[in-house]
């Protein structure tokens, strides 16, 4: 069973803080949406399903103290829980569609008592959480298929348990293909700033019995040229029509690299990531953080100390595009794409 990163429990949003691990399994209990953004904003929730997940939540913590019958006042909550929520991480699409859709149901339903409004909130805020569980699943059946055995496979970034509803994504994968009873190893990415990489798959692989191996970031090509590697594996935080990924930053690199070293480089991702609106990756939004992620290393608050001189200049964007060219094929539950995205990617809309 993967760790429950993040559920709905006695009327509050419970989740791990994930800034703590792996030294601490610190849970948070959440009934105010302006914790809720926090807690986004600082990335003790992360990971684009996850986020999702969580807005979908914040929007039942924004609403569900709502008393009287004023259909006016309750919609303004609504509204806010909902402006407030956007504004809190623009990369990754899936919060933005898990709004829309508590957004919509609301509208839909606005005739309705605000009782039975707030009833059909929770149930979509649900459906959210358990079509990612399946979603996972799905994923993670499809992308196994492509991983040989034995393998040995490079990840950047954190796409298991810790960022989805249920086991990941491009970590959902290799969980797959290791109950399969495939061979694998994993070299792991640390994931500068944040460390997701070192502090989150190292976790959650190691609790898996998988033999994994920490590599810092800028050792990946030493790696792929000094050792066969069966391909590169990375998840997604918005992908254009066009099969332009954002992801975590350090993703493009990897990508360059395995182009070089001839290696296939797999996203793996649910439909909710995709976002169809956008032609290509210029137009995704990048997530700049705060210059001290860089000049007082390493990871998040608390385990920080100073690197850089005082007043340092801090370039710190949290994502890259990688270009459609130099992916072999996106994972999704509806099976494994392949270039033209710009052809097979918008069949996929109507799943949406
Ligand atoms: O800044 P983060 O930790 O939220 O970034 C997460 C990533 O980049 C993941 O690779 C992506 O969200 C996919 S998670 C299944």
């Amino acid at each position: 069973m993967p760790v429950t990163t993040i559920e709905w429990l006695d009327n509050k949003v419970k989740l791990i803080d994930q800034t703590k691990l792996p030294g601490e399994l610190v849970h948070l209990h959440i009934d105010q949406v302006e914790v809720l953004g926090e807690a986004i904003k600082k990335l003790r929730v992360r990971g684009a399903p996850a986020i999702g997940i969580a807005g979908a939540f914040g929007v039942l913590v924004g609403v569900q103290h709502f008393n009287g019958d004023d259909k006016g006042k309750f919609f303004s909550e609504l509204d806010r829980a909902v402006t407030y929520l956007r504004g809190t991480r623009p990369t990754a699409v899936n919060l933005f569609w898990a709004l829309e859709r508590m957004r919509r149901t609301a509208e839909v339903n606005k005739e309705k008592t605000i009782s039975q409004i707030k009833l059909l909130l929770f149930a979509e805020a649900q459906k959210i959480f358990f079509e990612d569980q399946e979603t996972c699943r799905a994923l993670g059946r499809h992308g196994a298929a492509l991983i040989p055995n034995p393998a040995t496979i490079i990840t950047h970034c954190n796409t298991g348990a810790l960022a989805t509803a249920d086991f990941g994504t491009a970590l959902g994968v290799l969980f797959t293909a290791h109950t399969q009873g495939k061979k694998l190893h994993v070299f792991v990415d640390e994931t500068r700033p944040l460390l997701q990489g070192a502090r989150l798959n190292m976790w959650e692989l190691m609790q898996e019995g998988i033999a994994c191996t920490l590599i810092c970031d800028n050792a990946a090509a030493f790696v792929m040229q000094r050792q066969k590697i069966d391909c590169c594996i990375v998840g997604a935080d918005r992908i254009a029509r066009n099969g332009d990924t954002a992801n975590k930053i350090g993703t493009y690199s990897l990508a360059v690299n395995a182009q070089k070293h001839g290696v296939p480089f797999y996203v793996a991702a649910p439909i909710s990531t995709i976002d169809f609106s956008l032609a290509t990756g210029r137009e995704i939004p990048i997530e700049q953080r705060a210059a001290e992620e860089i000049t007082d290393g390493f990871g998040p608050e608390g385990l920080r100390r100073r690197t850089a001189p005082p007043n340092a200049v801090v370039y710190n964007p949290a994502f890259d595009v990688t270009p459609h060219e130099l992916i072999t094929a996106v994972i999704t539950e509806a099976g494994v794409i392949r270039s033209p995205y710009g052809r097979h990617l918008p069949e996929l809309q109507s799943r949406s």
